[in-house]
C-alpha cells in the first residue's frame, strides 16, 4: 500500500467518510447558521464560498493534516525558490517568477534570472506597442490590421482564454485570432479574410517541432509568399515565441522577433510569458501588467496564508476530498460570465495534462485515483444542456461557479436575471426537493392524487450535490489573474498530495510518436498491416476511398 494511503490523516478520513456520507447539507445549514461565513474567505475582490460542499469542521481539519503530512509548506516555498521539482525533465517550476514584482532575485542555478525574465518583458512590450500605436508597418507601409497567433495547448488555450476574457479592454481596430487545429479549415477560413500586407503572425511553440503548429506555420508562409509574390520583408510580418530560437531562425524569423521561452515554464503555465504578446497587442502593455499584478497578489496570498485560509488550498483539499473519499470521477467548472467561455477549455489541460498520472514521484505505480475529468461550459448555456445530469444523474459532480458582481455594460434585467440563476442553481443542487416538497407542489397544480403517484418519483431531487462560488466585482485582468493563479496553485497541490508530478506530460509523446509512423504511411497507396486490424483496416479504408476520389476527378 502506498506511504500516503498508510498516513493518519488519511485512515481518518476514510473513517470520516463513513461517519459523515449521510449527511445531507440542507441539515448542516439548518443547524449551522454560521456555516457560509464559516466556510469561506477573500482574496482582494473575490468571495471564495465553500459552505455548500459535503464538510464538518472536522473534515477540514483533517484535510489540513492531510496536507500537513505531505509537507505542503515545504512544497509551497520549493516551487516559488526554483528548485527542480519537475524531476522527470530535472527542471524548476518557475511560471512564478514571470509574475514576480518582488525585486528579489530569483536564483537558479547559481544565477539571478529576473533581470532576463524584464529584459524579455521590454522587448515584448515595444513590439506589441508599436503594433498597438500603428507604427509597425508591413511590406507596403500600412499598419497591421491582424494578427494570427498558431500555437497549440498552452500555446493557444492561455493566450486565447485571456483574449476572450478581456475583450472589453482590447482594441477594437486591431483583431486578434487563434488557429490551433492541423485541419486545414481552420487556418483557409481564418486567412480567407485576410490581407498578408496588414497581418501579422506569431509562431507560437516552446518546442518549435509541433506538428500541428509548424504546418499552420508553413501554410502561413506560404499564403503570405504567393499573394505578396516575393519574401520581400516577410520579417515585418512574422514572429516566434519559443525556447528553439535554432529552429525558428531556420524557418526565417529574424532574430529580433524571436521571443524567448524558458525550459522552467511549462507549455500550459506560459501566458505570463511572451506567449502572451497576442494578449499584449490585444489589450495594451499596461493591462497586461495587471494581469501579472493580480497573478502575483494570488502568488503571495499562496505563498503566506497559513492552509486553512489559504483558497488554492482549500479548493485542492476539497477537490481530493471528492476524488479519493467519495470516488467522484468528474468535476465542473462553470462561468457565468461570457467573457470566460474558454475558461473551462483552458482549465482542463491546466488540470488533466497536469494531474493526469498514474506514476507517482518514486516511480511507482500510485493506489488511488489522481486528476478529475474536468469539464465545464458557461453555467447558463450549461443549464440548458447537461445540468439535468448535475441535479438528478447518478454520478456527483462538484461544481465550481464563477460569476462577476457587476457587468460592463449596466443592462440590470440581464445582470439581475443572470445572478439569479448563479443564487438558484447553487441552492437548488445542495437543497434539491423533498418528496413532501415535490408532491406539495404537484397537489397545487391540481393534479389527481393518481397522476401525483406517477409522477412524484420524477419531481424529487436529491440535492446534497457540491457547489464551490467565486463571486469577483468585475472581471478586470486583475481579478483574471488572480483567478488563474488559483487554479493552478489549486493543481500543484493537489500533485503534492498525490505525489505525482504535475509539471510533466509524457502522456503526450505515443499518439504522437504513433502519428509520424502513421503519415509516413499515408503517403501511397499501398495497404498497411503493420498495425492491429482495426487500425489498418481504417487505415486502408481511408486509403482506398482517398484513391476512390482521386479517380473521379
Ligand atoms: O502535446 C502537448 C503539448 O506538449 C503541451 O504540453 C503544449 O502546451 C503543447 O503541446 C504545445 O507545445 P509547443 O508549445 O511546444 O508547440
Amino acid at each position: 500500500m502506498s506511504r500516503l494511503k498508510q498516513t493518519q490523516a488519511w485512515l481518518a478520513l476514510t473513517q470520516h467518510y463513513e461517519q459523515i456520507k449521510h449527511l445531507h447539507m440542507r441539515d448542516l445549514f439548518e443547524e449551522d447558521q454560521q456555516r457560509f461565513a464559516r466556510f469561506s474567505l477573500h482574496h482582494n475582490d473575490i468571495l471564495y464560498d465553500y459552505s455548500k460542499n459535503c464538510i464538518t469542521d472536522e473534515t477540514v481539519d483533517l484535510l489540513l493534516k492531510l496536507a500537513h503530512q505531505a509537507e505542503l509548506p515545504s512544497w509551497i516555498e520549493r516551487l516559488f525558490s526554483g528548485d527542480k521539482i519537475n524531476h522527470t525533465e530535472n527542471r524548476a517550476v518557475l511560471h512564478t517568477a514571470l509574475r514576480d514584482r518582488s525585486d528579489t532575485p530569483i536564483v537558479l542555478d547559481g544565477v539571478d534570472i529576473a533581470p532576463e525574465i524584464k529584459a524579455e518583458r521590454a522587448k515584448v512590450t515595444s513590439l506589441a506597442e508599436k503594433i498597438r500605436r500603428r507604427e509597425w508597418r508591413g511590406v507596403s507601409g500600412q499598419p497591421i490590421t491582424d494578427v494570427v497567433n498558431i500555437g497549440i495547448g498552452g500555446s493557444n488555450l492561455g493566450p486565447l482564454m485571456v483574449n476572450e476574457a478581456l475583450r472589453p479592454y482590447s482594441l477594437h481596430d486591431l483583431n486578434v485570432h487563434f488557429v490551433s487545429n492541423i485541419d486545414e479549415n481552420h487556418i483557409n477560413e481564418t486567412l480567407e479574410y485576410l490581407d498578408p500586407k496588414t497581418t501579422f503572425f506569431i509562431i507560437a511553440s516552446k518546442s518549435f517541432t509541433t506538428q500541428d503548429t509548424m504546418l499552420n506555420a508553413e501554410t502561413a508562409r506560404q499564403w503570405y509568399l504567393s499573394l505578396i509574390g516575393s519574401d520581400e520583408q516577410i520579417g515585418r510580418h512574422f514572429s516566434a515565441v519559443t525556447s528553439n530560437t535554432k529552429l525558428a531562425m531556420e524557418f526565417g524569423i529574424a532574430g529580433e522577433n524571436i521571443f524567448k521561452m524558458w525550459d522552467w515554464v511549462g507549455g500550459r503555465y506560459s501566458l505570463w510569458s511572451a506567449i502572451g504578446l497576442s494578449t499584449m497587442i490585444a489589450i495594451g502593455a499596461e493591462q497586461f501588467d495587471e494581469l501579472l499584478e493580480g497573478a502575483y497578489e494570488l502568488d503571495m496570498h499562496f505563498r503566506k496564508s497559513p492552509l486553512e485560509q489559504n483558497i488554492p488550498v482549500m479548493m485542492a483539499l476539497l477537490g481530493i476530498w471528492y476524488n479519493n473519499f467519495f470516488e467522484v470521477q468528474a468535476t465542473a467548472v462553470l462561468p457565468y460570465d461570457q467573457y470566460l467561455h474558454r475558461f473551462a477549455a483552458y482549465m482542463q489541460q491546466v488540470d488533466m495534462e497536469s494531474n493526469g498520472k498514474y506514476i507517482d514521484r518514486s516511480g511507482d505505480e500510485v493506489d488511488y485515483t489522481t486528476g478529475p475529468v474536468l469539464f465545464g461550459e458557461i453555467g447558463i448555456s450549461g443549464q440548458h444542456a447537461f445540468f439535468q445530469l448535475l441535479h438528478q444523474g447518478t454520478k456527483l459532480v462538484p461544481a465550481d461557479i464563477l460569476a462577476p458582481l457587476f457587468s460592463y455594460r449596466c443592462i440590470a434585467r440581464h445582470h439581475r436575471a443572470l445572478m439569479s440563476n448563479v443564487f438558484a442553481q447553487t441552492e437548488a443542487l445542495m437543497r434539491g426537493k423533498t418528496e413532501p416538497e415535490a408532491r406539495q407542489e404537484l397537489q397545487d397544480k391540481g393534479l389527481s392524487d393518481d397522476a401525483i403517484e406517477k409522477l412524484l418519483p420524477y419531481k424529487v431531487f436529491p440535492g446534497n450535490r457540491p457547489t464551490s462560488t467565486f463571486l469577483f466585482d468585475t472581471l478586470t485582468p486583475r481579478t483574471l489573474g488572480s483567478l488563474i493563479a488559483m487554479y493552478e496553485h489549486k493543481v500543484f497541490v493537489q500533485g503534492v498530495i498525490w505525489n505525482i508530478n504535475s509539471f510533466d506530460q509524457w502522456g503526450v509523446e505515443l499518439g504522437k510518436q504513433l502519428a509520424t509512423t502513421i503519415s509516413d504511411e499515408l503517403n501511397d497507396d499501398e495497404q498497411v498491416g503493420t498495425h492491429d486490424c482495426s487500425t489498418n483496416g481504417l487505415i486502408n479504408y481511408y486509403k482506398q476511398r482517398r484513391s476512390f476520389k482521386r479517380k473521379q476527378k
